[in-house]
C-alpha cells in the first residue's frame, strides 16, 4: 500500500442531501483534511463553498479524480452512479467509501470488492447503522446469549418520501435493516420472498415487504415504505428467552429489553393437557451513550486506511446486501416467489490486507486535541 502521510486527504463526490453530512464529519476529524468536493449541480457547489470556503470544488468527476493528492474518496451520489464512480476511484488507487447500496447488481459489487483486494485498498460501504452505539449495544446483548436463540427479527422503516426514480423503496431503505439483520444473525439467509406495489410512479415499487429465511427455522421480515404518514424506524428482535424492541426515533430510550417469552409444552397426550407457558418479567431500558453514527463510521474509514485492515462494512458485507436486494427484485417480478440465495465462492483476500471485518470494531472517536 502507498505511503500515507499523517494527514489523510479526502474528497467527497455528491453533495445533495446526504453528502454534506460526510463533509461536516470529515472536516471535524483529527488527522483528516477535507480537500475537495464534487457535484454536478452548481447550486450545491456554491452552498458547499459558503459553508467551507477553504475546500476545493469541482463540477466534473474526472477533474476531481485527477487531483493526485487525494488519498481517499467518499461516493455519495445516487445508487446508479456508485459502481462507475467507485470503480474509477479504486482504479486510480484511492481508498473508497461508497454509500449504500454499494452497487445495483451483485456482479458490480463483487467486482468492486475484487479490485479493492487486488490493489490493497480499503473499500467500505455506508451501512451507517452498524456504527451506531445503539446497534453495537444490541449486538453485544445478542452475542452474550441473554436473549437466548434469535427466533426472528422484524423491521419497519416507513415515511412519506423521499421518492427516488431510479431505484425502488427496497433498494433505498431496506439496506439499513438488512445490514443490521445480517450483523445480528451472524449468517446469510437461505432465501427471500418480496411483495410490494407501485402506487405513485408506475413500475417503481414504493412499498415492499420482504421475508427472509435463515438456517434453523430463523426468519426476518423487512417492511419498507415511502408512502406512510408516520415516520417509523422500528426493529423487534425475538429471542427464545427475551425480546428487544429498538425504536430509533426518540433521542433517548431507544432500546427496551423485555423479559418475555412463550414456551409450548414439550410433550402432551391430549388436547386438554396442551397449553402455552407465557412468561412476563421486567422491561429494562439500558443507558446507551450516544454519538453520531456517521462520525464513528467516518473515523472507522480513516482508522482502517491507517491500520491496513478491512472495515466492518467491507465489500463482502455490502455484496451480501446487494445479492438479497437483487433476489428480492426478482421475487417482486414473480409476485413474491421464493428466490434462493446461494452463497458465492469467497473472494481471495489480497495484498496483505488483514481479514478483520468481524473483529475490527469501530473505536470511539477521539476528540481533536
Ligand atoms: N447511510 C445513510 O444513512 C444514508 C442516508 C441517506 C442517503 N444515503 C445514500 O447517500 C446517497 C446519496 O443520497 P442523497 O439522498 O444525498 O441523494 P441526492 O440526490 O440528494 O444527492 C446526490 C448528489 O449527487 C450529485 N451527482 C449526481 N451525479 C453526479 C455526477 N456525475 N457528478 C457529480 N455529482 C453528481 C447530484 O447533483 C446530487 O447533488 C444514496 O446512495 C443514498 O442511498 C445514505
Amino acid at each position: 500500500m502507498a505511503f500515507l502521510a499523517s494527514v489523510i486527504n479526502v474528497g467527497v463526490v455528491g453533495c445533495g442531501y446526504w453528502g454534506p453530512n460526510w463533509v461536516r464529519n470529515l472536516s471535524g476529524l483529527p488527522g483528516c483534511r477535507l480537500k475537495s468536493v464534487c457535484d454536478a449541480d452548481p447550486a450545491r457547489l456554491s452552498h458547499m463553498r459558503s459553508l467551507y470556503p477553504s475546500v476545493e470544488t469541482h463540477s466534473d468527476f474526472e477533474e476531481f479524480l485527477a487531483d493526485r493528492s487525494l488519498d481517499a474518496i467518499v461516493v455519495a451520489t445516487g445508487a446508479r452512479q456508485h459502481h462507475k464512480m467507485g470503480k474509477a476511484s479504486l482504479l486510480s488507487g484511492r481508498h473508497t467509501c461508497i454509500e449504500k447500496p454499494m452497487a445495483t447488481s451483485s456482479a458490480d459489487s463483487e467486482e468492486l470488492t475484487r479490485i479493492a483486494r487486488e490493489k490493497g485498498l480499503v473499500l467500505m460501504a455506508g451501512h451507517t447503522f452498524l456504527y451506531s452505539p445503539v446497534v453495537r449495544h444490541i449486538k453485544e446483548i445478542v452475542d452474550s446469549g441473554d436473549l437466548g436463540e434469535i427466533r426472528y427479527i422484524s423491521a419497519r422503516r416507513l415515511n412519506l418520501g423521499i421518492f427516488q426514480r431510479d431505484i425502488n423503496v427496497a433498494w433505498d431503505l431496506a439496506p439499513h435493516d438488512l445490514s443490521i439483520i445480517l450483523h445480528l444473525m451472524g449468517e446469510q439467509p437461505l432465501s427471500v420472498n418480496c411483495q410490494g406495489s407501485a402506487n405513485v410512479f408506475p413500475g417503481n415499487h414504493d412499498i415492499t415487504s420482504m421475508w427472509l429465511e435463515f438456517p434453523q427455522n430463523r426468519s426476518a421480515m423487512v417492511q419498507s415504505s415511502w408512502l406512510d404518514p408516520r415516520k417509523t424506524r422500528e426493529m423487534t428482535i425475538v429471542g427464545s428467552r427475551k425480546m428487544i424492541v429498538y425504536d430509533d426515533l426518540p433521542n433517548q430510550d431507544k432500546v427496551r429489553i423485555y423479559d418475555a417469552r412463550v414456551d409450548g409444552p414439550r410433550h402432551y397426550d391430549s388436547f386438554a393437557e396442551f397449553h402455552y407457558a407465557y412468561h412476563y418479567g421486567d422491561v429494562v431500558t439500558p443507558y446507551i451513550e450516544q454519538d453520531e453514527p456517521l462520525k464513528l463510521e467516518a473515523q472507522h474509514f480513516l482508522d482502517c486506511i491507517r491500520r491496513g485492515v478491512e472495515p466492518l462494512t467491507n465489500g463482502d458485507h455490502s455484496s451480501q446486501i446487494v445479492r438479497i436486494l437483487e433476489a428480492a427484485t426478482q421475487s417482486l417480478e414473480q409476485r413474491g416467489a421464493s428466490i434462493s440465495l446461494k452463497a458465492p465462492a469467497p473472494l481471495p483476500r489480497g495484498k496483505g490486507r488483514r481479514a478483520a471485518a468481524s473483529g475490527n470494531r469501530p473505536q470511539p472517536v477521539q476528540s481533536p486535541a
